[in-house]
C-alpha cells in the first residue's frame, strides 16, 4: 500500500491505500492554530511532525497496516505557510499560516514596485496570505531571523524533510509562494532581486510525483516505518484535492470545502484571462495549472459559530437544526469575513456579519444562515469564471463541508450547476497517495490512476424554486460588503 499524508490547518490526517485505490485505514490527529492577535495564524512546525508521527504509529499497531508492505509515501499540505530554518535546518521561527493576513503593507509595498509586472511573473495578484509578504514581514520586523535564515520550506516540505533528511519543495506548492515564475517554473530573478531575497534560500524544485528519497533510519526507528519506503514529493492541498477528485480536464471544477473554501478550475494554460482577480497555481500533474477562488473562512466560519455558540451540541445535532430551517434562515443573512476575505474582496480588513436578526429566529435559523452566507461566497467567486467566460460545467465537492447533503444541495441551489460527491470521498489525502502510487510506477500517469481511483457519488441538482429565491438573496449578500466595509 502507500500513504497518503493530509497536512491541513485543523489535523494531519494519514491514509493507507492499497494499489486498487482501497482506503485500508485512516487516522487522524490534530494540532493548535495560534491566533495571538487578530490577523496572526501560526503553527509549531514540530507538532506536525509529532502529529503525522503519531497517526503513522496508530495505523502501523492500531490498525495493523504492516510497514513492510508500505511501498511509498506522499503528501498534501496547507498551502502557503512560511517555515524557517537556519543553518543546521533547524526551525527559526513558528510557522506563519495561509490565514495570517498581519502582512497587509508587505502586501501594498509588493503592489507598488511591481504592479501588473508581478501579476505577469506569478499568475497572482500579491495577496496577504501568500508567502513571500510573509518572508518580507520577517525582513522587516525581526531581521535577525531573516539574517540566520538558510532554508525557506512551506509545511508539508519540512514533515517531508523530517521524515526524509531531504531539502525540495513541487511546483504546485512553489507557485503558491508567489516567487515562482509560472511561465518558466523557475525561481523568479525578478521578484528576489527586487525584494532582497537571497536565492540561495529558495529550496530545489521538484515535480509532485518525483522520487525524493526513502525514510531516514532515524525517522524509522522513531515512526515504525522501515527504511525501505520511497517518499515522494506531493503537493498543495487544493491540487491534491483536485487529483483525488479527477479533476483533470478543462471545464471540471473542485468544490473544496475545508478551513477555507475553494472553488478551483482546471486550466491547461497559465492562463492571464482572470487578471489576477483568482488565484493562479501549477498543478500537481505535469505541465497542467489550475485557477481558484478562495473564501478564507469556511468551515472555520462553522466551526467558529459551533465553538461560540452551540458549544453543549454535537456538530451534526447542530447540522441538524440547520435542515429544518427553512430557506433563508427567516431573513438572516451572514457574511462569511471573520477572519478578512480574499476573493473576490482581497481585504485583510474586512469583518463578517449577521444582518436581519429577529425574535423567532434560533440557533438552527443561525446555522442555516452561516452555510448560505458561505456558499454566497463561493458564488462570488463562480461570478468570475462566468464574467470571463469560463465554463465549468462539473464541479465536485470534497472537504467536510461535502459530506452534509443539505450543504450539497444548497451549493446546487445557489451555484446553479450540479454538484456532485464522491464514493468514499477522502479529501486531499488521496491525492497524495495517487502521487505516491504514480510515483512508483504504479500507474502510467495520474490519470489512469484517476480512472481506479476516483469514483463518483449522487450528483445534485438545482431546484428552480430554490435557485429563484436564493438568486434574491444573494443580491442582497451583494450589498453587504460595501455597506459594511466603512465599518472595518
Ligand atoms: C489556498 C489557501 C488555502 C489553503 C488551505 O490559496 O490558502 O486553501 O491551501 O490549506
Amino acid at each position: 500500500c502507500v500513504l497518503g499524508i493530509d497536512l491541513g490547518t485543523s489535523a494531519v490526517k494519514v491514509s493507507a491505500v492499497n494499489r486498487a485505490g482501497t482506503v485500508l485505514a485512516q487516522e487522524s490527529f490534530s494540532y493548535p492554530l495560534n491566533q495571538p492577535d487578530p490577523g496572526y495564524s501560526e503553527q509549531n512546525p514540530n507538532d506536525w511532525v509529532m502529529a503525522t508521527t503519531v497517526a503513522i504509529v496508530r495505523l502501523i499497531l492500531d490498525d495493523h497496516i504492516d510497514p513492510t508492505e508500505i511501498a511509498g509515501v506522499s503528501y498534501s499540505g496547507q498551502m502557503h505557510g512560511l517555515v524557517l530554518l537556519d543553518q543546521e535546518n533547524q526551525v527559526l521561527r513558528p510557522a506563519m499560516l495561509w490565514n495570517d493576513t498581519r502582512t497587509t503593507a508587505e502586501r501594498s509595498d509588493i503592489e507598488t514596485q511591481l504592479g501588473t509586472e508581478f501579476v505577469r511573473i506569478t499568475g497572482n495578484r500579491p495577496l496577504e496570505g501568500f508567502t513571500l509578504p510573509k518572508l518580507l514581514w520577517v525582513k522587516k520586523h525581526e531581521p535577525d531571523i531573516f539574517k540566520q535564515t538558510a532554508v525557506v520550506l512551506t509545511p508539508k516540505d519540512y514533515v517531508r524533510y523530517r521524515m526524509t533528511g531531504k531539502l525540495g519543495i513541487d511546483y504546485s506548492d512553489a507557485t503558491g509562494t508567489t516567487m515562482l515564475d509560472i511561465h518558466t517554473n523557475q525561481w523568479s530573478q525578478t521578484i528576489c532581486q527586487q525584494f532582497g531575497i537571497p536565492m540561495r534560500i529558495l529550496p530545489p524544485l521538484l515535480q509532485s510525483i518525483d522520487r525524493v528519497g526513502t525514510i531516514t533510519p532515524e525517522y524509522a526507528e522513531f515512526s515504525g516505518l522501515t527504511t525501505a519506503t520511497q517518499v515522494f514529493a506531493g503537493g498543495a492541498d487544493n491540487a491534491c484535492g483536485a487529483l483525488g477528485a479527477g479533476i483533470l480536464q478543462p471545464g471540471m471544477g473542485l468544490l473544496s470545502i475545508g478551513t477555507s473554501g475553494v472553488l478551483l478550475r482546471y486550466e491547461e494554460q497559465p492562463t492571464d484571462r482572470y487578471h489576477g482577480q483568482l488565484q493562479l497555481e501549477d498543478h500537481v500533474v505535469p505541465d497542467a495549472y489550475y485557477s481558484m477562488g478562495v473564501t478564507l473562512a469556511a468551515g472555520y466560519s462553522l466551526s467558529w459559530f459551533h465553538r461560540t455558540f452551540c458549544s453543549d451540541l454535537m456538530f451534526a445535532q447542530m447540522l441538524a437544526g440547520a435542515a429544518t430551517a427553512p430557506l433563508g434562515a427567516k431573513g438572516l443573512l451572514f457574511t462569511p469575513y471573520i477572519v478578512g476575505e480574499r476573493t473576490p474582496h482581497a481585504d485583510a480588513d474586512i469583518r463578517g456579519s449577521f444582518i436581519g436578526m429577529d425574535a423567532t429566529q434560533d440557533r438552527g435559523d443561525f446555522t442555516r444562515a452561516v452555510l448560505e452566507g458561505i456558499t454566497f461566497s463561493f458564488r462570488d467567486c463562480l461570478a468570475i469564471y462566468r464574467a470571463a467566460g469560463a465554463d465549468l460545467h462539473r464541479i465536485v465537492a470534497i472537504g467536510g463541508g461535502a459530506q452534509s447533503p443539505l450543504w450539497l444541495q444548497m451549493l446546487a441551489d445557489i451555484l446553479h450547476v450540479p454538484i456532485q460527491s464522491l464514493a468514499n470521498e477522502q479529501g486531499p489525502g488521496l491525492g497524495a497517495a495517487m502521487l505516491a502510487a504514480v510515483g512508483l510506477g504504479w500507474y502510467a500517469d495520474c490519470a489512469s490512476c484517476a480512472q481506479q481511483f476516483v469514483h463518483v457519488g449522487h450528483q445534485y441538482e438545482p431546484l428552480s424554486d430554490h435557485m429563484t429565491k436564493y438568486d434574491q438573496l444573494y443580491a442582497l449578500y451583494q450589498q453587504v460588503y460595501p455597506d459594511t466595509r466603512k465599518l472595518s
